[in-house]
Protein backbone atom coordinates (compact mmCIF):
# COMPACT_ATOMS: atom_id res chain seq x y z
CA UNK A 1 0.00 0.00 0.00
CA UNK A 2 1.61 3.40 -0.78
CA UNK A 3 1.42 5.64 2.69
CA UNK A 4 -0.48 8.76 2.54
CA UNK A 5 1.93 11.36 2.95
CA UNK A 6 1.91 14.52 4.89
CA UNK A 7 0.71 16.83 2.50
CA UNK A 8 -2.59 14.54 1.77
CA UNK A 9 -3.18 14.63 5.30
CA UNK A 10 -3.25 18.02 5.46
CA UNK A 11 -5.87 18.26 2.36
CA UNK A 12 -8.00 15.95 4.72
CA UNK A 13 -7.75 18.12 8.03
CA UNK A 14 -8.87 21.02 5.66
CA UNK A 15 -11.76 18.90 4.58
CA UNK A 16 -12.39 18.07 8.26
CA UNK A 17 -12.30 22.02 8.87
CA UNK A 18 -14.71 22.63 6.55
CA UNK A 19 -17.53 20.41 8.46
CA UNK A 20 -15.96 21.94 12.41
CA UNK A 21 -19.06 22.90 14.42
CA UNK A 22 -17.88 25.96 16.01
CA UNK A 23 -20.61 28.43 16.21
CA UNK A 24 -19.35 29.77 19.45
CA UNK A 25 -15.93 30.54 18.67
CA UNK A 26 -16.41 30.32 14.95
CA UNK A 27 -12.85 29.15 14.83
CA UNK A 28 -13.04 25.85 12.70
CA UNK A 29 -10.65 23.19 13.25
CA UNK A 30 -9.83 20.06 11.52
CA UNK A 31 -7.07 17.08 12.23
CA UNK A 32 -6.45 14.28 10.17
CA UNK A 33 -4.31 10.96 12.30
CA UNK A 34 -2.73 8.42 9.97
CA UNK A 35 -3.08 5.19 12.06
CA UNK A 36 -0.20 2.38 11.46
CA UNK A 37 -2.30 0.54 9.39
CA UNK A 38 -2.13 3.65 6.92
CA UNK A 39 -5.58 4.22 7.36
CA UNK A 40 -6.51 8.01 7.64
CA UNK A 41 -8.84 9.43 10.23
CA UNK A 42 -10.16 13.05 10.32
CA UNK A 43 -12.29 15.05 13.16
CA UNK A 44 -13.15 18.58 13.49
CA UNK A 45 -14.02 20.45 16.41
CA UNK A 46 -17.44 19.48 17.77
CA UNK A 47 -18.42 23.24 20.59
CA UNK A 48 -20.82 23.11 22.60
CA UNK A 49 -23.37 26.06 24.66
CA UNK A 50 -21.63 24.80 28.15
CA UNK A 51 -18.18 25.78 26.73
CA UNK A 52 -16.52 22.91 28.78
CA UNK A 53 -17.75 20.04 26.92
CA UNK A 54 -16.43 21.31 23.62
CA UNK A 55 -14.52 18.60 22.24
CA UNK A 56 -11.09 19.64 19.84
CA UNK A 57 -10.68 18.35 16.17
CA UNK A 58 -7.30 16.56 17.39
CA UNK A 59 -9.34 14.39 20.16
CA UNK A 60 -12.09 13.56 17.87
CA UNK A 61 -9.98 12.58 14.83
CA UNK A 62 -8.18 9.98 17.30
CA UNK A 63 -11.54 8.61 19.21
CA UNK A 64 -12.30 7.81 15.56
CA UNK A 65 -8.83 6.00 14.89
CA UNK A 66 -9.67 4.01 18.39
CA UNK A 67 -13.25 3.33 17.46
CA UNK A 68 -12.22 1.50 14.18
CA UNK A 69 -9.97 -0.59 16.12
CA UNK A 70 -6.55 1.10 15.56
CA UNK A 71 -4.27 2.39 18.49
CA UNK A 72 -0.81 3.12 17.22
CA UNK A 73 -0.69 6.63 15.11
CA UNK A 74 2.88 7.74 12.56
CA UNK A 75 1.36 11.07 12.03
CA UNK A 76 -1.17 14.01 12.72
CA UNK A 77 -2.10 17.12 10.62
CA UNK A 78 -3.93 20.02 11.92
CA UNK A 79 -5.71 22.45 9.96
CA UNK A 80 -6.64 25.58 10.88
CA UNK A 81 -7.69 29.08 8.63
CA UNK A 82 -5.87 31.57 10.99
CA UNK A 83 -2.95 33.74 9.54
CA UNK A 84 -0.64 31.40 10.68
CA UNK A 85 -0.52 27.71 11.69
CA UNK A 86 -2.20 26.93 15.10
CA UNK A 87 -0.11 23.83 17.36
CA UNK A 88 -2.24 21.49 19.11
CA UNK A 89 -3.28 22.05 22.74
CA UNK A 90 -1.99 20.46 25.69
CA UNK A 91 -4.44 18.18 26.31
CA UNK A 92 -4.31 16.82 22.32
CA UNK A 93 -0.68 16.92 22.88
CA UNK A 94 -1.11 14.51 25.63
CA UNK A 95 -3.56 12.40 23.62
CA UNK A 96 -1.93 11.64 20.52
CA UNK A 97 1.14 10.84 22.92
CA UNK A 98 -1.04 7.84 24.59
CA UNK A 99 -0.84 6.33 21.03
CA UNK A 100 2.47 7.42 19.26
CA UNK A 101 5.68 7.57 20.85
CA UNK A 102 7.13 9.14 17.69
CA UNK A 103 5.21 10.74 15.17
CA UNK A 104 5.12 13.52 12.83
CA UNK A 105 2.96 16.86 13.86
CA UNK A 106 1.97 19.13 10.59
CA UNK A 107 0.04 22.32 11.37
CA UNK A 108 -1.09 23.92 8.52
CA UNK A 109 -3.42 27.20 7.25
CA UNK A 110 -3.87 28.25 4.03
CA UNK A 111 -0.49 30.46 4.10
CA UNK A 112 1.97 27.65 5.48
CA UNK A 113 2.53 24.71 7.59
CA UNK A 114 4.70 23.67 9.97
CA UNK A 115 5.88 19.92 10.87
CA UNK A 116 7.10 18.93 14.28
CA UNK A 117 8.17 16.01 15.92
CA UNK A 118 5.36 14.81 18.37
CA UNK A 119 7.75 14.53 20.86
CA UNK A 120 9.39 18.32 20.75
CA UNK A 121 5.69 19.07 21.29
CA UNK A 122 5.12 17.37 24.72
CA UNK A 123 9.00 16.38 25.59
CA UNK A 124 7.87 15.12 28.83
CA UNK A 125 4.90 13.15 28.86
CA UNK A 126 2.63 12.28 31.72
CA UNK A 127 3.31 8.72 31.85
CA UNK A 128 0.92 5.93 34.68
CA UNK A 129 4.08 4.66 36.70
CA UNK A 130 2.66 2.34 39.08
N1 LIG B 1 -9.43 23.63 19.32
C1 LIG B 1 -9.13 22.48 18.65
O1 LIG B 1 -9.98 21.92 17.95
N2 LIG B 1 -7.88 21.97 18.79
C2 LIG B 1 -6.89 22.51 19.55
O2 LIG B 1 -5.80 21.95 19.64
C3 LIG B 1 -7.13 23.77 20.26
C4 LIG B 1 -8.48 24.35 20.15
C5 LIG B 1 -10.78 24.19 19.17
C6 LIG B 1 -11.60 24.18 20.45
C7 LIG B 1 -12.58 25.32 20.20
O3 LIG B 1 -13.71 24.81 19.50
C8 LIG B 1 -11.82 26.27 19.29
O4 LIG B 1 -10.70 25.55 18.80
C9 LIG B 1 -11.36 27.53 19.97
O5 LIG B 1 -10.60 27.25 21.09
Amino acid sequence: MIEVGLAELVVMAERAAERAYAPYSTYRVGAAVRGQSGRVYTGCNVENASYGATLCAERVAVATMVAAGETRLSAAAVFTFGPEPAMPCGICRQTLREFAEHADVVAACPSGTRVLALSALLPDPFVLAR
